[in-house]
């Protein structure tokens, strides 16, 4: 049994929910690559970085299964309840568990258990404890519980990233990162069957930086003081991966790894 799971990388405002969203864009997608089971990144999807019930449940409705995060996901607080209720939209395992919601979810995909873990980096970002070692815990928690293991390491550093892919290769089935809104050019399968790729990228606008208006972000460089993001317009389109898995069991392994654009 092979299953195809979509990736997308951080949905940047409303431009990038809406291009998901239209005409039902990201299902349509999703089904011309055969696409099985879709995550997303949404620690974005608010106007000026975070999300809110209202971005979560558009993403949701747009037909992603599970939303990811990263470190705007606790920025607005009438998301909390959504995080601590649902089990469709998670944050960082490797924060607080004082923290609102959940690093972790399962969700049955053609009959697998998929677990799917999000994680945040600690190199140039602030996560409090070691992304390495909660995964080794969670792997730990729920063995036995899962039939293939996927990961979105929301991280700043391309090393840390492909550093705890190698570490847990052959334990997981996908690392992807998440974060910096550059799609990487290096999907690939590692030797021990883990599909990985060092940045899905985002959906969003690519006029400006990373999503954000140009004027706002030169003046944060030039000028040091704080800035109101506001969200770049025009050139919107959307980058991610497709990871094709094949089950046997309980041991899942990730057969290929394909970056995608649309
Ligand atoms: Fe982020």
């Amino acid at each position: 049994m092979k299953i195809k799971l979509m990736m997308i990388g951080d949905v940047v405002g409303s431009a990038g929910v809406e291009y998901l969203s239209r005409g039902g864009r990201l299902r349509r997608e999703a089904a011309e690559r055969g696409a099985d089971f879709i995550i997303v990144n949404g620690e974005n999807s608010a106007e000026g970085n975070g999300i809110t019930p209202t971005s979560a449940r558009a993403l949701l409705d747009a037909g992603a299964d599970v939303i990811t995060g990263g470190n705007h996901t606790l920025r607005k607080k009438n998301v909390f309840s959504m995080l601590e209720d649902g089990d469709k939209l998670i944050r960082p395992a490797n924060y607080s568990s004082r923290a609102p919601g959940h690093g972790f979810t399962t969700a049955l995909v053609k009959g697998y258990r998929f677990l799917i873990i999000n994680l945040a980096g600690q190199v140039y970002m602030d996560s409090p404890s070691s992304p390495f070692d909660t995964l080794e815990k969670i792997l730990d928690s729920e063995k036995g519980g899962y039939d293939a293991a996927i990961v979105d390491v929301h991280a700043e550093a391309t090393s840390e990233k492909l550093a705890l892919a190698r570490c847990f290769d052959g334990r997981i089935t996908v690392a992807a990162g998440t974060h910096t809104h550059v799609q990487t050019a290096d999907a690939s399968v590692l030797p021990g069957g883990c599909g990985y790729i060092t940045d899905l990228g985002m959906c969003g606008s690519h006029a400006g930086i990373l999503g954000v208006k140009t004027e706002s972000i030169l003046f944060k460089f030039r000028v040091g003081s704080p800035v109101t993001f506001e969200p770049a317009e025009g050139d919107v389109f959307a980058t991610g991966a497709v990871f094709e898995i094949e089950m046997a069991g309980s041991n899942a392994a990730c057969i290929s790894a394909e970056a995608i654009k649309f």
